[in-house]
């Protein structure tokens, strides 16, 4: 057996194995976990998520080294996956409770993935899962260790000289450095995209903190959350005044075509909703050279199918007035593409910090065209769903927010509530 100092300079165990196959297993379970999964409480709208058993299983393999006896490296390797035959039959008997009518046998001879589909996830269960593996874990590689934090450090201090440092700078939701965190590296996180830090500092901090910070939290959340809907319901912005609360808007960009001089609203498609058959129509008001957008539900595919087509295809605005003259525009022409030099520019004028919604006179404007209503459904169980053209109401209620919004922008940049800066051209 090679000496803890003998592992320097070792290959990473990495570099010459992993159980693929076991591996996709037990990720594809976790994926398909859903709700369960220990992370997506936390923005489950964030879909670039790897699973955190993959990323435990990358970490270990880069951190491990390679021995001269690949058999007990991949045994080795297997129980600090909770992938052995001892700790999978711990992960199948916690869901056996559940199942009268097997018995431990009868699941132990199933292929592994079987196994994985009755057994628990390790990260379900306790560290105490992992309980039996330290003694053969430390004679193999020369540790003293008897929990992962342990094992980590003095492998990380045998092979780099010190605690291992695990830096992701595309870091997404954060699975990488809290998996990384929770086997006990000293984890660096960042990413372009604010949400992305947002989900990678909460993982840490919320889905990380012990019981009693998390109760405190959510109860923060909870009262955080009454207080802006009474504010919003002070403002009433977001109800019809007949028990129905807005859940959607939907805008479009809206311009004039240079052709007609029609003003179009910038559609790609007419369908709203292809699973209640909604659909928007336009509907030409020669006098004032706009249209009026009417939101209908339709009964038959064909009819969806027909309000496939909007205003934008390949590149172009189309419209037809009439039904008759057909005008297309190229979408760079709208915009006044142009060269300048080597340089690509066009027309539209950059937003200052003030800004929130075009400028009257802005090539491109922006419309409110449908709002999708909800309300409680009479018996109490869930919500019912209603998509309806623009009123006059919806309008003054815009109008409100736009107001709001206006009076109070600079106070929340200064708080910095709100960005307030230009995002730099360039690297
Ligand atoms: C596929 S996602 C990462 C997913 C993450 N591993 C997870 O499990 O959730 C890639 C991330 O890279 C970020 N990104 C792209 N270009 C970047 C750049 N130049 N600098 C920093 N982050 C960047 C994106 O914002 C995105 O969050």
């Amino acid at each position: 057996m090679l000496k803890p100092f003998e592992w320097k300079d070792r290959p990473a165990l990495i570099e010459y194995l992993f159980p693929v196959q076991k591996i996709s297993v037990e990720s594809f379970k976790e994926q398909m976990a859903g709700a369960g999964k220990t992370l997506t409480a936390l923005g489950s709208y964030w879909k670039g998520r790897k699973p955190l058993i993959l990323n435990k299983a990358c970490i270990l393999g880069a951190l491990l080294p390679v021995s001269d006896d690949r058999l007990k490296d991949l045994e080795i390797f297997e129980m600090l996956m909770g992938m052995d035959s001892q700790t999978m039959q711990q992960r199948l008997e916690a869901n056996l409770a559940k199942s009268k009518h097997h018995t431990i046998g009868e699941y132990l001879i199933l292929p592994y993935n079987e196994q994985v589909k009755k057994a628990r996830r390790p990260e379900e269960l306790a560290e105490s899962l992992f309980n039996h593996i330290w003694e053969k874990v430390n004679k193999h590689l020369g540790t003293k260790a008897a929990s992962f934090p342990e094992l980590v450090e003095q492998m990380g201090i045998a092979r780099f000289g010190h605690r291992p440092k695990v830096a992701d700078v595309f870091c997404g939701s954060g699975q990488i450095p809290f998996e990384a965190a929770r086997l006990g590296c000293d984890v660096y996180a960042s990413d372009l995209n604010p949400i992305a830090c947002m989900l990678t500092w909460g993982a840490f901090n919320i889905v990380g903190a012990d019981k009693e910070k998390r109760a405190e939290i959510d109860k923060a959340q909870k009262k955080l959350a009454e207080q802006v809907q009474k504010e919003i319901d002070a403002l009433g912005v977001e109800t019809d005044g007949k028990g129905w609360r807005a859940k959607v808007y939907l805008y479009c960009v809206e311009t004039i075509c240079p052709e007609s001089g029609w003003k179009v609203p910038l559609i790609p498609t007419l369908i709203i909703s292809k699973g209640y058959g909604v659909i928007a129509r336009l509907v030409p008001v020669p006098g004032e050279k706009r249209y009026d957008i009417d939101i209908v539900y339709v009964k038959t595919d064909a009819e969806i199918n027909e309000a496939k087509t909007g205003t934008v295809q390949g590149g172009e605005m189309l419209h037809s007035p009439d039904g008759i003259t057909l005008y297309r525009t190229k979408i760079s022409t709208l915009r006044g593409d142009y060269k300048d030099g080597k340089e690509n520019k066009n027309r539209l004028r950059l937003w200052e910090k003030s800004d929130f919604i075009p400028r009257p006179d802005d090539i491109f404007q922006e419309r409110l065209y449908c709002v999708q209503w909800m309300r409680k459904k009479p018996s109490g169980k869930g919500d019912e769903y209603q998509f309806r053209a623009v009123t006059a109401d919806d309008l003054e209620r815009e109008q409100k927010v736009i107001d709001y919004v206006g009076a109070h922008l600079a106070e929340w940049q200064e708080k910095g509530y709100v960005p307030d800066m230009v995002i730099e051209r360039g690297y």
